[in-house]
């Protein structure tokens, strides 16, 4: 064993100077970092050489695949056609089916010498990850679409023997609250193959949108696949014959496709397109905003059931793998203890209660999965009321659900929201573009141990792996969906694949410089830490110290003269003090060079405004509230109609608006400021004006979370304000959700004061 390191290596590989250049990158040790990390690598003397002499030799059965893809990847970066030889000699590389191989179904041994390269599997899977593993140990271009000159592409010697830890590696993805494209699907298929990745877990139905044709109920589609988003027609679906290329170009890299059709809950798409499948008939709207929708498929009605068979009989067909993911998370219960049908079926069924209805909706699907050969998946609410007897459970709201369901005998995926939840933000709400909530950064990810410490050793088997989760709420473009994705789920799919013992984040990182070149060759929009800390409109009266830090060791370049930080800028390295206005420029770079978004800072040097003399003070706002549906304050003046309110108090303000009734508000008072001192506001309203000027501006952004902070120097005393709130749904997020969201902190001390419309006067 002590021949075996385990470990990261490096090897500095010379760019040689090439014939006719007139200037010459300069030579740049390159360090080579594979990810997930194989699980024994011994490092051996010399180099291999791939050239245009490299011949490929496949051997058993069902090889061809394997060699396609390694051909097809090694021509368009090399220009190397890789031609098959009947005979292996030098210079070859050799995928060779060996049934005497110990790494099992899905590993692999790889060894690479001078002369050849030998990759052996029991299985064309298993070959398939050690070619991976080879696209790993040659230079990151090789992830390039085209073709790259000057690149000796040399492999260093080495053996490896290596299996993945765990059989479910997967990654979900929300198609429905934003619908992606096949490109975007492949792309995303063709980075899971890269990184060992071998399960994809789609989420093709919901409240918001159907997304996947069934030609016996074309109102799924016809309805169910649009809403309205900001009064304009969104939505897409997936034809069977998009799936069934999606489905084997991921067959392609070895990646079973997992289709996710959602019941009871999550389903009012497809109530929209067939009210009567609702426990109260409906009529329905597909869904334009997030969060839990009460109509669910009614329990109590057969016809129910038999659309479910329907549906299920036609996606069977599209996904051969054999699980099948119900859904079952989130179906609130209200419709069905009102709904005569359900408590009917409750009685009759002698059933306890409507957890016991779920349980029995969900082994009734059951029935029909097994009939077609599939093996039933389900988030862990399919435990309340009992779960059915074949069930795997997908653990998210923790790990609670995933121990009990294991201690039962059941295999559980584990998807608990602190490590997995891709959709949680990875730095600061203030300064990172609006995200679901949560904090989850790729160390936690990284972090992440699948086997409860909890459960016996007996059970540790029923835990088939992990999944990064995509939700998609927050993602409305694919590269934003990219920005959350990467790196986390390359953090994920090192838990899926190698050892504990093995495991070191520094290490990870240290290797993930290599894969942030791979992900630029795919155009990954991959997040990489923003400066955290001062707002971006930051005043200031006698000097600014504006102080950054950021989530994991990243250099920052800053400028302000309103240029863009470069390379070539100032490094950040201690707190900035300036003692004039300035537009200060600061942005990240990576070990690669690659920079992130820059945060742009108004900082501005300020004489305190000056406080006025009022004669009232009766606590609250004046309010002017009319109807109509806007979506920008430049809209404020097409709205009529202006009623008078006296606004008193929070809940007064929450009561006064709802979905149904779109409309606007202008509140105007003065505000109270206790001390002299900087005062940092922060708001989810549309506008905030302090002393006769706008402070803060939210306009076209979703307001969930406020990133528009904004200080300004006051003097203690009273200041007029005017705040300016549209009630309406905008990105999916309805702003009344919000309620009377506005907060201040004066600078130097650590938590916001949250207003309420009382601490005004008017
Ligand atoms: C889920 O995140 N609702 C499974
Ligand atoms: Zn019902």
């Amino acid at each position: 064993m002590k021949h075996f390191v385990w470990l990261t290596f490096i090897l500095p590989i010379l760019i040689l100077s090439c014939k006719n250049q007139v200037v010459e990158p300069k030579p740049k040790p390159r360090e080579i970092h594979m990810v997930p990390l194989p699980n024994q690598v011994q490092m051996l003397d010399g180099t291999f050489e791939l050239n245009d002499k490299t011949s490929l030799y496949a051997n058993g059965a069902h090889t061809e695949q394997v060699a396609r893809y390694l051909r097809k990847k090694i021509s368009q970066s090399t220009g190397f056609a890789l031609p098959s030889t009947g005979k292996p000699a030098g210079n070859t590389i050799i995928l060779q089916i060996d049934s005497t191989e110990t790494s099992g179904e899905e590993g692999y041994s790889l060894k690479v010498t001078p002369d050849r390269v030998v990759i052996k599997s029991v299985s064309p899977r298993g070959l398939f990850y050690g070619v991976q593993t080879l696209l790993q140990l040659l230079p990151p271009e090789v992830e390039s679409p085209s073709k790259v000159e000057n690149i000796n592409w040399e492999i260093p010697a080495v053996k490896i023997v290596d299996q993945p830890r765990f059989k479910w590696r997967g990654m979900h993805l929300d198609v429905c609250r934003h619908f992606f494209p096949v490109d975007f699907i492949k792309k995303q298929l063709d980075l899971m193959a890269m990184y060992k990745l071998n399960t994809f877990h789609w989420h093709l139905t919901e409240d918001q949108g159907w997304r996947i044709e069934i030609k016996k109920y074309p109102e799924l589609t016809r309805t169910g696949a649009y809403r309205i988003d900001e009064g304009k027609r969104y939505g897409g679906y997936y034809t069977q014959d998009e799936i069934k290329e999606i489905v084997d170009y991921a067959a392609e890299r070895f990646i079973n496709v997992v289709p996710e059709i959602e019941m009871p809950g999550h389903s009012l798409a497809a109530l929209a397109s067939y009210p009567e499948l609702s426990c109260t008939g409906g009529p329905f709207k597909v869904r334009n905003y997030w969060g839990v929708e009460p109509n669910i498929y009614c329990a109590g009605n057969d016809k129910v059931f038999e659309f479910l068979e329907d549906v299920i009989e036609e996606v069977v067909d599209l996904f051969p793998y054999r699980y099948f993911h119900i859904g079952g998370d989130e179906a609130p219960k209200t419709k069905w203890e009102q709904c005569p049908k359900c408590q009917q079926r409750i009685k009759e069924e002698g059933l306890k209660d409507e957890h016991e209805l779920q349980s029995y909706f969900i082994k009734r699907v059951e029935k029909i999965l097994l009939k077609h050969g599939r093996q039933l998946v389900g988030w862990d609410e399919i435990l309340e009321g009992g779960l059915a007897p074949s069930a795997t459970v997908m653990s998210w709201r923790g790990e609670k659900g995933g121990i009990e369901a294991a201690a039962q005998g059941h295999d559980v995926v584990m998807t608990p929201g602190n490590w997995v939840y891709l959709d949680h933000y990875q730095g600061s709400p203030k300064v990172e573009p609006v995200a679901i909530g949560g904090y989850t950064l790729l160390k936690e990810s990284y972090e992440y141990e699948p086997v409860p410490a909890e459960l016996p050793p007996g059970k540790q088997k029923h835990i088939l792996g992990t999944q990064g989760n995509v939700w998609t709420e927050y993602m409305y473009t694919p590269p934003r969906a990219e920005y959350s994705i990467y790196p986390r789920i390359i953090a994920l799919a090192e838990v899926n694949w190698t050892q504990p013992a093995h495991k070191n984040f520094d290490d990870f990182l240290k290797r993930m410089n290599n894969q942030f070149v791979r992900l630029d060759l795919h155009d990954v929009n991959y997040h990489i830490p923003l400066p955290e800390g001062p707002e971006n409109t930051y005043a200031f009266t006698n000097e600014a110290e504006l102080a950054f830090g950021t989530t994991r060791p990243v250099t920052m370049y800053y400028t302000l003269d309103g240029s863009e930080p470069g390379p070539e800028s100032p490094v950040y390295n201690q707190p900035l003090t300036l003692d004039r206005s300035a537009t200060l420029k600061i942005r990240t770079a990576l070990p690669t060079g690659k920079m992130s978004m820059v945060r742009n800072i108004r900082v501005l040097k300020q004489q305190p405004l000056e406080p006025v003399e009022i004669e009232n003070k009766t606590p609250g706002l004046n309010m002017s509230v009319a109807e109509g549906e806007i979506y920008s304050t430049a809209d404020l003046n097409s709205l009529k109609n202006w009623k008078e309110y006296d606004l008193k108090d929070a809940k007064q303000f929450r009561k006064m608006f709802d979905l149904k009734h779109p409309s606007a508000a202008i509140m105007t008072g003065w505000f109270y400021a206790p001390q002299d001192g900087i005062y940092r506001f922060s708001t989810e309203m549309d506008e905030f004006h302090i002393g006769g000027k706008l402070l803060i501006s939210n306009d076209g952004e979703v307001k969930k979370f406020s990133r528009n902070d904004a200080s300004v120097a006051l003097k203690k005393g009273y200041y007029p304000v005017k705040i300016i709130f549209i009630n309406n749904i905008v990105g999916g997020w309805p702003s009344i959700w919000n309620g009377f969201a506005l907060r201040y902190k004066i600078r130097g001390t650590r938590d916001y004061v949250k207003l309420h419309p009382g601490d005004f006067v008017h």
